[in-house]
């Protein structure tokens, strides 16, 4: 078999995960898991890129009401490929995600592949986050009374000179990763329950002022528009694979990481289409605010103090979706360095703080420059074409692992295989179809870059190499 193609054996992976010098702790039952999931899905997605989702801009046909059977169609999109990560999350219970499950498969080459995808997936992701998160500062300010000037508050592409609030959320964030903030489960849970009340409560709150004439046409586009929403509300899903990184900490992570990587994503599709009916019930969609939607379309219906409330929930719930998405991008890059795949000063620790401060700040600053100079939807759209691949190789690789290592213990199973793993292929593939062309573009020059990166670099540091050698 080619060097390329040299996979870690489960084995090893569990061996080099138990011999880390700091074990984490089996603490997290599945109602924690849930949370988790939840905290890291619910954010700019639904609280944001539903506006343009809906609406549509120069570069995409929007949705109109018929929002909610974009969410719908993404969601099914992520079930299909839950139930794939689901079957890993329990075979491979170690941090890692996508990148660690193909690697322990297809072969080191596709792992690099897939790693890369996360990194464009997770990184972009916190660039898009933060933008969302800097729509939903400027309301709350503007609430208050105070109006920064429109040049630093808009990126380049939208008349403006650099969306300063979203670049500086990340390098702020960025410091305190530095320096170690421990993602305690008391404030997960209270962000979590914030987030979930302010859903709730625009539910409840915006049913009283729908006016059902704003439902027609209910496809102002057709399914081209349906599609291209799917394509940017793809975006909302993100995060449920956050469950996978923490199988390690898991009490019953055989059982519960499956669990909750289904029960979070099944809450979060429910709680999608409800606010995408309520929302395109409340305000014709033409009008939908595109920074801060969901807020302001109670402030259109004369509810302030309710839009006040959601935009601080969404504030805070945003925030806490930005430090998941870093800290993902830097365990990410973390585990490729510590392969070998990338340079090992990604993964060295500070000795102070503990923390891997140089990948951190590497993340963070080119982060931050993302932040400040790119529109919303180009970020969020090539983080959704990554994901949406990463997950295509996640159900090919179920294809594969029960091919070649048939005998493997697997708690959970993929239910209905071919079928599933397949379905959930075209699936992603075929939302992939409803992204535009620069967006196909800047994923695979990505893609080419990452590949010259690998065989330059990658696949002769590869540690992987180095034991096939001894
Ligand atoms: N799903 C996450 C969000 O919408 C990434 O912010």
């Amino acid at each position: 078999m080619h060097r390329a193609f040299r996979a870690k054996s489960i084995e090893q992976i569990l061996t080099d995960c138990e011999s880390q010098p700091h074990k984490l702790k089996r603490t997290l039952s599945v109602f924690d898991l849930t949370a988790l999931g939840i905290g890291a899905i619910i954010g700019t997605g639904i609280f944001v890129l539903v506006g343009t989702a809906a609406v549509g801009d120069a570069d995409r046909p929007g949705a109109g009401p018929a929002l909610a059977l974009s969410f719908i169609m993404s969601g099914a999109a992520c079930m299909l490929a839950a139930l794939c990560y689901a079957e890993f999350a329990s075979m491979i219970p170690v941090a890692g995600s996508a990148y660690t499950y193909t690697y322990a498969t297809i072969g080191e080459l596709f792992a690099w592949i897939t790693g890369w995808a996360l990194v464009l997936e997770y990184g972009i992701a916190c660039g898009a986050v933060s933008i969302g998160w800097s729509g939903y500062f400027v309301s709350v300010l503007e609430r208050m009374g105070v109006h920064l000037p429109a040049p630093l508050i808009n990126a380049p592409y939208e008349g403006g000179l650099i969306n300063l609030p979203a670049s500086l959320i990340v390098l702020a964030l960025t410091g305190l990763l530095v320096i170690g903030i421990k993602e305690s489960a008391r404030v997960t849970s209270v962000i979590v329950t914030i987030k979930i009340a302010v859903v709730l409560f625009f539910i409840a709150v915006g049913t009283f002022a729908v006016d059902p004439a704003n439902w027609s046409p209910f496809m102002p586009n057709g399914f081209a528009g349906v599609g291209a929403a799917a394509a940017v509300i793809f975006f909302a899903y993100i995060g449920f694979d956050a469950v996978s990184t923490t199988a390690e900490e898991a009490r019953n992570p055989q059982r519960d990481v499956p669990m909750a990587i289904l029960a979070s994503l099944a809450i979060c599709t429910l709680l999608y289409v409800a606010v995408s009916a309520v929302l395109t019930g409340i305000v014709p969609y033409s009008k939908i605010h595109v920074k801060a939607p969901v807020a302001e379309a109670l402030n259109a219906v004369g509810y302030r103090w309710g839009s006040a409330l959601v935009a601080t929930g969404a504030l805070a719930g945003i925030t806490s979706v930005l430090i998941v998405m870093l800290l993902g991008q830097i365990r990410v890059c973390y585990a490729m360095s510590r392969d070998g795949l990338l340079s090992p000063w990604l993964s060295a620790v500070h000795p102070r703080y503990g923390t891997p401060h140089h990948a951190t700040l590497v993340t963070g600053i080119t982060v931050a420059i993302l932040a400040g100079f790119v529109p919303i939807g180009v970020a969020a759209e090539l983080t959704n074409i990554g994901t949406l691949f990463a997950f295509t190789l996640v159900c090919l690789a179920v294809l594969v692992s029960r091919r070649i290592r048939p005998e493997l213990r697997r708690p959970f199973r993929t239910p209905f295989v071919p079928v599933v793993p397949v379905l959930g292929m075209l699936a992603c593939l075929g939302i992939m179809s409803f992204l535009p062309a620069i967006t196909w573009l800047g994923f695979v020059s990505w893609m080419l870059f990452g590949l010259v990166l690998y065989f330059v670099y990658g696949y002769r540091h590869s540690r992987q190499a180095t034991r096939h050698l001894a």
